[in-house]
């Protein structure tokens, strides 16, 4: 999960790592005018929204005084950045900027471990820097056992000039210390600061938390943004199922991730030519029972855009007739299936699987023995169903 700036400003405080005096999140003008008068000084007033770029924009504004506040308020509140509408926006003092830094810890994937950047230049956008002059960007492997000590965080900093590097430094460990015990995979500081007094800001934060390690964090559910979260996504959430909405018209239900994606990829070649899509991703695992299957079906169901299901299941540990009583259980669980849902069940139990869906003669539900023919019926469906 990605966080907003100021929820990242939040965390990167609670760890100790400086980011100016104050700031308050505000969804309104008339707010951002009080929030303006109350600091008294110079304020910077900065979009909310979770992508790059929000300066060039015009997301991001110097307002001094109440009145001012309010007009450049109004122009960032509501303003579009890059598809993402602006609903909130940050009041804080401006601080007193001597030079601007960039600074980041993320997860190296290729070479399997951390990864700290820095560079001394800020202003220009770091993929820029890092294609122009790469010399200029610090790119420093940290082991995730031996960590960022203050040592380490002196030789990372050493790209920095000489008057603030140990200042950078400090700042750097509790950096790090905010990645490990957040369980974050990425933290970008742009711009880290220099101020006259040769301290160091951090004056903007990326921070993106590692969803797998949620259940140690309980307090971090209250950072999402459910009023941004799509509803379907939110509601599989809730049931614990592994469900990712997409913009197509086939409703997609399997067993094992590998298979979803294929199918998604089957189902995108079958509709080619009608221009018809996955409507979704939802693995619904191994042990797919009854239940999982009524709730898979049913958040599936209540999407506007879905015309038809294709239920594709390769039986394995769960056999296919189990999985079929689990979709006659979700059909008397849902009561009323008002859209058309193909099923292919094949592997272990086949044959039982497919005798128990026609014994059932479940209404709108036809079988379709391979995967292509299932997916080629599924977006005919899908289209007559228009
Ligand atoms: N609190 C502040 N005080 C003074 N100047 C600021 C403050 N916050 C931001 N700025 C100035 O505004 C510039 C842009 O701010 P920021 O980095 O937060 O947005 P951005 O880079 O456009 O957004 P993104 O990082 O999402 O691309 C900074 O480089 C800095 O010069
Ligand atoms: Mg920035």
């Amino acid at each position: 999960m990605d966080l907003y700036e100021y929820q990242a400003k939040d965390l990167f405080a609670k760890h100790g790592v400086p980011v100016g005096p104050g700031q308050r999140v505000v969804t309104d003008v008339e707010a951002a005018a009080d929030a303006a008068a109350e600091f008294g000084v110079p304020v910077v007033i900065k979009a909310q929204v979770k992508v790059g770029g929000r300066g060039k924009a015009g997301g991001v504004k110097l307002a001094d005084g109440r009145e001012d506040a309010r007009e450049k308020a109004e122009a960032i509140l509501g303003l579009d950045i890059k598809g993402h509408t602006v609903r909130r926006v940050l009041v804080t003092p401006a601080s007193q900027i001597a030079e601007e830094y960039y600074f980041s810890f993320l997860l190296d994937r290729t070479n399997r471990t951390f990864l700290a950047m820095a560079s001394a230049e800020g202003g220009m956008e770091i993929e820029q820097l890092a294609v122009e002059r790469p010399e200029a960007l610090a790119k420093i492997p940290v082991d995730p056992i031996a960590g960022v000590d203050l040592a380490k965080a002196k030789e990372i900093a050493a790209i920095f000039p000489e008057p603030v590097r140990d200042a950078a430094a400090e700042v750097i460990v509790k950096l790090w210390q905010t990645f490990v015990a957040e369980d974050v995979t990425l933290v970008e500081v742009n711009p880290l600061v220099r101020d006259p007094q040769d301290d160091i800001l951090a004056l903007d934060g990326k921070v993106t938390l590692d969803d797998n390690a949620g259940f140690r964090h309980p307090d971090h559910a209250e950072l999402v943004d459910t009023a941004a979260e799509d509803p379907l996504e939110a509601a599989a959430k809730a049931k614990d199922l592994n469900y990712v909405k997409l913009d197509g018209e086939v409703g997609i239900i399997g067993n094992g991730a590998g298979l979803v994606m294929s199918t998604l990829d089957v189902v995108a070649y079958a509709g080619e030519d009608s221009g018809t899509k996955p409507a979704n991703f939802l693995d619904i695992g191994g042990g797919a029972s009854a239940e999982v299957m009524a709730n898979g079906l049913g958040i599936i169901l209540s999407d506007p855009d879905v015309r038809s299901v294709f239920v594709n299941v390769f039986g394995g540990i769960t056999a296919c007739d189990a999985v079929a009583n689990g979709i006659v259980q979700a059909f008397q669980l849902l009561g009323t299936v008002d859209k058309p849902i193909v099923v292919r069940l094949d592997g272990n139990n086949a044959a039982l699987g497919r005798q128990t869906l026609t014994d059932a003669a479940l209404p709108g539900l036809s079988q379709v023995d391979t995967m292509d023919a299932a997916a080629r019926r599924a977006v005919e469906l899908a289209v007559t169903q228009e």
